[in-house]
């Protein structure tokens, strides 16, 4: 049994129009050691995963399926439970530190707070392990920085502070939902190389989401890509790379903005939007701005095999390039 196994996740968000089903069904396995990227355009379902894992949904989210970590099912575990995995067994990075951080209380105790909750440690203790927390995360002074607040931080500074949080209790599994995305560029290759560096050393599984190719190339052993909710291509990174199997996989990769353009872009030369999603079609999610659509699309598509563990949901697949 992998150490993280999710089946036919799905979650439904009450709204103005009806249930919107943000995810239709996610198959995922993980284990220690274990490198998984996510990627998919905006609004595609890929934080709506993160938080689905971590118990942290929307107030309202229905959820069915199976979240089983460690051989224990976390979908319909009181919170209390889920409270004591949070932050110490599993950890989430999150894309804006300064939202993720609290502005009222400093770096120190903000590092030092699931030391205390989850470890015990006094006040003296949490305090010596937060400093080595910091220093590990290379926060420049960081010994002044302890009894600093997140204002007086760079966005660089304030994401190595929230990685010394998440890992601070040694978690098992790593989310890191676009840690990079609010950054500047030459910052963004600092800190994924820091994670990938923590994430190697402490044999952990990483979750790592992003809408950038180039990240998942250099990060992730495995990726899946996303689309409407659904897991449309999964498999190893360079063979999916390689293949494009899925005409949404092909349409990203296209897509894909050149060196120097401008950042956090939206992808605009897959034709279309992503559609909203109570008006997702019943079949393929991606059959409205498909190039290679066909009749039959119209029914939801299993995954079907690509090569050695890689799969896509698609009928009509782009051909090898
Ligand atoms: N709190 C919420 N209530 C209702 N719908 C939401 C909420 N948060 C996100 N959504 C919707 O869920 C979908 C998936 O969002 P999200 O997982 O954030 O996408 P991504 O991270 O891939 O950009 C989007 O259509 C978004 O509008
Ligand atoms: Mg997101």
């Amino acid at each position: 049994m992998p150490m993280l196994q999710v089946n036919s996740l799905q979650v439904a968000l009450p709204g103005q129009r009806g249930l919107a089903r943000a995810l239709r069904g996610i198959d995922l396995e993980l284990d220690r050691g274990d490198t998984v990227g996510l990627i998919g355009e905006s609004g595609c379902g890929k934080s709506m995963t993160a938080l689905a894992l971590m118990g942290l949904l929307p107030d309202g989210a229905r959820v069915s399926g199976s979240i089983r970590f460690d051989d224990q099912e976390l979908v319909g575990l009181p919170d209390a439970e889920l409270c004591k995995l949070r932050g110490r067994r599993m950890a989430m990075i999150f894309q804006e530190p300064m939202t993720a951080l609290n502005p009222l209380h400093t770096v120190g105790a903000q590092v030092a707070e699931p030391l205390r909750q989850h470890l015990g440690m006094g006040g003296r203790e949490a305090r010596a392990e937060s400093l080595r927390l910091l220093e590990q995360v290379r926060l420049p002074q960081a010994r002044a920085r302890l009894d600093a607040y997140p204002h007086q931080l760079s966005g660089g500074q304030r994401q190595r502070v929230m990685i010394a949080a998440a890992l601070a209790c040694g978690p098992d599994l790593l989310i890191a939902d676009e840690p990079t995305t609010a950054l500047d560029v030459t910052i963004q290759r600092d800190i994924l190389d820091l994670i990938a560096e923590l994430v190697a050393a402490s044999h952990m599984a990483l979750l790592l989401i992003s809408h950038d190719l180039g990240v998942m190339a250099q990060n992730v052993q495995r990726v899946m890509v996303m689309y409407g909710g659904s897991i449309v291509e999964s498999g190893q990174t360079a063979s999916v790379f390689a293949r494009l199997a899925h005409p949404y996989t092909h349409g990203l990769f296209r897509a894909r903005p050149q060196l120097g353009a401008a950042r956090g872009g939206r992808l605009e030369t897959i034709p279309g939007r992503v559609p909203e999603l109570v008006d997702l079609p019943p079949g393929c999610p991606f059959a409205d701005r498909c190039p290679r659509v066909l009749d039959l699309c119209r029914e939801p598509p299993p995954p079907f095999p690509v090569g050695t563990d890689h799969a896509a949901r698609c009928f009509n697949m782009s051909p090898p390039p």
